[in-house]
């Protein structure tokens, strides 16, 4: 596939108002790349200030919350200026064993249908540009379930499925699809997790060098490197693996 140009390009990323976040990881390497602009998404936009003032007038703060449908479905014509959509809004709900029905549906929600709906949204504008891509920040956790994240794990699997799918059905228009599959990420999300972790600015560059390379899978840390390719020659091994782990 076609690789992308972070410069001069125009980026929508969700989730990018934790300080620690990969969402604003990734905002700040697309200003250091040249990207002209950066819509930056977050549901209480008070929490983007810093980030706007650090843009210097290429970042421009939106309020979404990515399971707002009807905010969802008006994106694409808000934002026609869009070439590069970044899904990375997520959710790890309550740790239990056996799973959680409310915990697994709101997972759901911000995991996988919020990425559908809003890769839905923008396709038809992307689809005018002569370079555009979707990235999406699914999880290694895609490919193998592990003790603590029973319901977030099968949630980032439907999100890989989903990957799968938009990359079939965006090439034709030129899309770029990128699925990002990060091992322990050194974020808010992760706190719990004692496992050694990649700095979320190490995940950041890593996106941006696939999109500049057309590359479509981006295993960042370690971790992710080990266990995908644990996965590739063996997965009932590495399940037997993770499911021994301890989680905290
Ligand atoms: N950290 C890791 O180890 C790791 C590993 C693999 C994949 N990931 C994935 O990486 C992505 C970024 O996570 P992170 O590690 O940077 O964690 P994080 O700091 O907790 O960031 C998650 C972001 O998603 C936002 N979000 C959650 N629900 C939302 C909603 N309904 N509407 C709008 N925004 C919402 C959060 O906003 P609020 O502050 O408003 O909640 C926050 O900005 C996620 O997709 C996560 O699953 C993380």
């Amino acid at each position: 596939m076609t690789a992308f140009q972070t410069k001069n390009s125009v980026a929508f990323v969700t989730g990018t108002n934790r300080e620690r976040g990969i969402g604003r990881a990734v905002v700040r390497a697309l200003l250091k790349r040249g990207a002209r602009k950066v819509y930056a998404t977050a549901r209480d936009t008070s929490q983007l200030v810093d980030l706007v003032r650090e843009g210097e007038g290429r970042v421009v703060a939106v309020a979404l919350d990515v399971t707002d449908e009807r905010a969802i479905a008006a994106l694409g014509e808000r934002f026609a200026d869009v070439n590069l959509v970044v899904n990375n809004a997520g959710l790890f709900g309550n740790p239990a064993p056996l799973g959680d029905a409310s915990a697994a549906a709101q997972e759901m929600r911000v995991n996988y249908t919020a990425p559908m709906l809003i890769t839905q949204s923008f396709a038809p504008i992307l689809a005018k540009h002569p370079s555009s891509a979707v990235v999406n920040v699914n999880s290694i956790a895609s490919f193998v379930n592990f003790p603590l994240g029973t319901t977030y794990a099968a949630s980032k699997a439907a999100a890989h499925s989903l990957t799968q799918a938009q990359r079939r059905e965006l090439a034709p228009a030129g899309i770029l699809v990128v699925g990002v599959y990060p091992g322990p990420t050194d974020t808010d999300m992760a706190d719990a997790i004692k496992l050694d972790k990649a700095s979320p600015s190490s995940v950041a560059e890593a996106v941006l060098d696939a999109l500049e390379s057309g590359t479509e899978y981006v295993y960042p840390d370690p971790i992710s490197q080990s266990w995908s390719q644990a996965h590739q020659a063996d997965a009932k091994a590495l399940e037997r693996e993770v499911a021994t782990m301890m989680f905290p």
